[in-house]
């Protein structure tokens, strides 16, 4: 039975909801696991508070929504592939998530979704910052719609490529978004790398115009919960001397059409 408690609410007028009255780490009927499905499609990327989540609990809220995602690349180095640990130390110059991206955009189905849970979350600092990619299909002028539609994008990481539409339909609400992003998105299909850069660049810029973001802080016990699909995402390299731990678990997806 769905809680009388449960409340979804925006955060911003780019996307983003936190979501009350849910204890993640309970066991959820399906009525509460079709709100927060309703809260992604909508909000892009769901917030919960205080949390107290161990991996097993994590994995079974993961599973709510499908099943979970082994990482090609990363499954071997983890203890538990179906587990990331997602680290950062004092003095890290390079970290995880660096960059704006989608995640593991070159495989064949990338994941529809991440859950990513703060274990050990510094004072201030290392937030993280969404891109809406409903919104940055919509403001895009007809005539460069009609020229992204049909073209394809290479994806890749390391020897791990795919192709994927540049415009991606989410098939529970039939609403389009731009599928590119600068970590994995290399080139147009059939054109080179140079021909594709200034329309990549520009999509890429386009896809974090400040208006189609929104930001995430951070406390020990929050979760993010983002659709995978329709945002693009950042974490920030602010953290100076703190120790930042998070746990991410992602669930899989579908073939992009
Ligand atoms: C990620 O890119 O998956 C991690 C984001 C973060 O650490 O905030």
């Amino acid at each position: 039975m769905l809680s009388a408690r449960i409340a979804v609410r925006p955060l911003s007028g780019a996307g983003g909801a936190e979501i009350s009255g849910v204890d993640v780490a309970r066991t959820l009927d399906a009525a509460t696991v079709s709100v927060i499905r309703a809260a992604l499609n909508e909000h892009c990327v769901v917030f919960f508070r205080d949390q107290d989540l161990d991996v097993e609990r994590h994995k079974a809220f993961a599973r709510c929504f499908g099943e979970i995602f082994v990482h090609p690349l990363l499954r071997e180095a983890n203890a538990d592939p179906e587990v990331v640990m997602v680290r950062r130390e004092p003095g890290d110059v390079s970290y995880f998530g660096e960059a704006w991206h989608a995640d593991t955009t070159m495989c064949d189905e990338p994941p529809l979704g991440t859950i990513l849970y703060g274990i050990e979350v510094p004072p201030y600092g290392g937030d993280t910052l969404f891109a809406n990619q409903y919104l940055a299909y919509e403001t895009l002028s007809d005539g460069m719609k009609k020229m992204l539609s049909g073209l394809g994008a290479v994806h890749s990481h390391g020897e791990t490529r795919s192709i994927h539409p540049v415009v991606r339909t989410n098939p529970e609400t039939g609403r389009k978004m731009l599928f590119v992003n600068e970590f994995h998105a290399k080139e147009f299909v059939g054109m080179t790398e140079a021909e594709s850069r200034p329309l990549l660049k520009f999509l890429f810029e386009h896809g974090n115009r400040p208006e189609f973001t929104f930001r995430f802080r951070w406390r020990k016990g929050s979760i993010a919960f983002w659709d995978n699909r329709s945002t693009k995402h950042i974490a920030l390299g602010d953290t100076g001397p703190f120790h930042r731990l998070m746990r991410r678990i992602q669930i899989r997806g579908d073939r992009p059409a």
